[in-house]
């Protein structure tokens, strides 16, 4: 469920209409609904309920300072990747001890700063890194926090570019050499052992992969307890997907996920932690832009819009589908005709939709992309010199720019010109 819908045949943000925003920003834009991004976060949050918790959003789905803030203020962790989104997890205002560290290329300085600023743990993903994490934190004079990082080999039925959880991938260390790499882990002085973490990818729209997934981390959990290792933290990464179509059969709901965690993991009094990203920001965001020209092609008609492949990759990446709806309501009854919809950047590859059924457009007119709150604004690029497009807040009938479009002064001048050119 989100929070944009027509009203009097206009699309609004909340309680601001579509058209205030676009009048005020221009276009193309990115506009976020704080009511969205909480009812999410609290699904999730009482989903958990009766068990000790932390919802530690991926903040690499919308991390604009506004939007974390939003969530920290709710109480929520995060979950970074980099030390960027550390850096922009603490400037919101969310404390060390609930940002988790995750990814597979953490560097020396990388973890120096986390250690450094407070950290709750590292989800370490191999031997070489964990070695690392040590002689960082015997520097420093500090134990650092660990969980490992296993891949269960698990199907996740998701497209293979955000697969993570099979032997192939490059993610974790095998589940059958954990014995192993605990003990190694053990006899770091630097490092304390916390937990266990796995994620195994992303836009999941069936729980059996989680089921199998979490089958295997309870029965790791007690084999290392008998070990001698003191597993007391779960943490069970992110990637329950979202319906992206009206049309499609609905992911499970968050209150399902989590019925199934503690049906899985209850009975082992652990802590658990989840990473979801995807499910608390996508539907919380829309891409609004305006169609430039409408071209008769052979045999099909194009809409040209203002906005492109550089400003929402995840069609030209992934294949993605995103609902595409006018701003104004079309009447009731009105036809609707078949458009390819496309980007103006100079790649065949900047289309969005082919023959997508549309009520006429014209020139001028506003259209939505839904579902792009998540892995939206942050994947976009400049390429083609398009500069990073605004990103808007609305809370009720407020609205603000929480990241402005940057003026071609600004792009052009960050570059630099040696004197010998
Ligand atoms: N935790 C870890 C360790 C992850 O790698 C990810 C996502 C998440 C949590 C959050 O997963 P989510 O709940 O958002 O599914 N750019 C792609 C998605 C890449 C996901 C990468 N990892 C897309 O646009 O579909």
């Amino acid at each position: 469920m989100d929070h944009f819908l027509y009203r009097d045949g206009t699309l609004y943000a909340e309680d601001v209409p579509i058209t205030e925003i676009a009048a005020a920003v221009g276009t193309p834009f990115y506009v976020y609904s704080t009511a969205t991004l909480l009812r999410h976060f609290r699904l999730f949050d009482e989903a958990l309920e009766g068990i000790d918790h932390l919802v530690c959003y991926a903040m690499k789905a919308a991390s604009n300072q506004a939007i974390l803030k939003t969530l920290a203020k709710a109480g929520a962790g995060m979950d970074v990747v980099s030390v960027g989104e550390y850096l922009r997890a603490r400037a919101a205002g969310v404390p060390g001890d609930r940002i988790v560290f995750s990814g597979v290329g953490k560097t020396e300085d990388e973890i120096r700063t986390a250690l450094t600023g407070g950290i709750r743990q590292f989800n370490v993903e191999s031997e070489p890194e964990m070695e690392v994490i040590n002689a960082v934190a015997l520097d420093l004079g500090v134990v650092a926090p660990i969980t490992v990082r296993v891949n269960p080999d698990v199907d996740a039925k998701t497209h293979a570019k955000i697969a993570t959880g099979k032997s192939e991938n490059k993610f974790g260390i095998p589940i059958a050499r954990a014995s192993e790499v605990y003990a190694h882990a053990a006899r770091l002085p630097g490092l304390e052992v916390v937990g266990i973490d796995v994620h195994i990818g992303s836009q999941l729209t069936d729980l059996e992969p989680f089921r199998l997934a979490y089958a295997k981390v309870a029965e790791l959990t007690e084999r290392l307890r008998a070990e001698g290792h003191d597993i007391r933290r779960l943490d069970l990464g992110g990637g329950l997907g979202i319906p992206y179509t009206r049309s499609n059969e609905a992911p499970p709901l968050p209150v399902e996920y989590g019925a199934m965690i503690k049906e899985t993991l209850g009975h082992l009094g652990c802590e658990i932690e989840i990473e979801p990203g995807r499910l608390i920001a996508g539907n919380a965001g829309l891409m609004v832009s305006r169609v430039i020209y409408v071209k008769s092609g052979e045999g099909r008609d194009f809409l040209i819009l203002d906005g492109a492949m550089n400003d929402l990759i995840r069609p030209a990446m992934y294949e993605a589908h995103h609902d595409i709806d006018p701003v104004q309501e079309p009447a009731p009854g009105t036809e609707r005709r078949p458009y390819d919809i496309v980007g103006p950047v100079c790649e065949t590859g900047d289309t969005f939709a082919k023959q997508r059924n549309m009520p006429p457009m014209a020139a001028g007119d506003l259209i939505a992309f839904r579902s792009a709150g998540a892995y939206g604004a942050v994947m976009a690029s400049e390429y083609n010199t398009r500069p990073l497009i605004p990103e808007v807040l609305v809370k009720g009938d407020q609205f603000a720019v929480i990241r402005p479009r940057p003026t071609f002064d600004e792009i052009i001048n960050r570059d630099t010109i040696p004197e010998w050119v």
